[in-house]
């Protein structure tokens, strides 16, 4: 059984995604153990209740400094003994101890196609505003480890979106979610619980 730890900020959809496949069974063998927040107002925390997953608020606004708030961070992820960490739209920096004690065990979801449209300040609807300043006609999502740098860990899947000509970003955004996000970030909790994915050298290897 695969224990993870979900880490929201927001709305929580990408978090419905996985509930749903992990009662469909379109993700096997996996158990959600806790949901982290960083924003108490989260509806995430609403949907994580009614699915009875405990959940609580860890807050960077709760503390005196960084320092504590990583450290009270780090506590309620080991406390839930996670086998795995993911990131579904969670907007706070992960302390670099978390990411080196779960090295290859931290997945986020990345609303474009890396290494476009990623890296520092590129979060939420910036990313597809980029996208429709750019004019670029394909974007998509992304599925990958966490490093210590910002969107550079190794990719495991992306799927390609079209972009309209009267695409705004909220919409662009929406349709993102809809056709590659909620359908790849649990698509590939369902590959690291069947284990079949690896890393090496940097590069995700999925087995048949
Ligand atoms: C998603 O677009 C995700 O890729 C991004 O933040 C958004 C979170 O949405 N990083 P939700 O909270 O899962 O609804």
């Amino acid at each position: 059984m695969l224990k993870i730890l979900v880490c929201v900020s927001g709305g929580g959809t990408n978090l419905q995604a996985i509930i749903d496949s992990v009662n469909q069974g379109a993700i096997t063998d996996t158990e959600i153990v806790r949901v982290i927040s960083n924003n108490k107002n989260a509806y995430a925390l609403e949907r994580a209740k009614k699915a009875g997953i405990p959940a609580v608020c860890v807050s960077p606004k709760d503390y005196a400094d960084r320092e504590q708030f990583n450290e009270a961070f780090l506590k309620a992820v080991d406390e839930a003994a996670p086998d795995l960490i993911v990131l579904a739209g969670f907007l706070v920096v992960i302390p670099v101890q978390l990411i080196r004690r779960y090295e290859n065990r931290i997945i986020n979801i990345h609303p474009s196609l890396i290494p476009s449209f990623c890296g520092t300040g590129y979060y939420g609807l910036k990313v597809h505003e980029g996208v429709l300043a750019r004019g670029v006609k394909i974007t998509g999502a992304t599925v990958h480890f966490v490093d210590e740098g910002t969107d550079t860990g190794p990719i495991i899947m992306q799927k390609a979106v079209a972009v309209q000509e009267d695409d705004t970003p909220e919409v662009l955004q929406r349709r993102v979610m809809e056709e590659a996000e909620w359908i790849i970030l649990p698509w590939c909790i369902n590959l690291i619980a069947c284990g079949k994915v690896t890393v090496a050298d940097g590069k995700v290897h999925i087995s048949e």
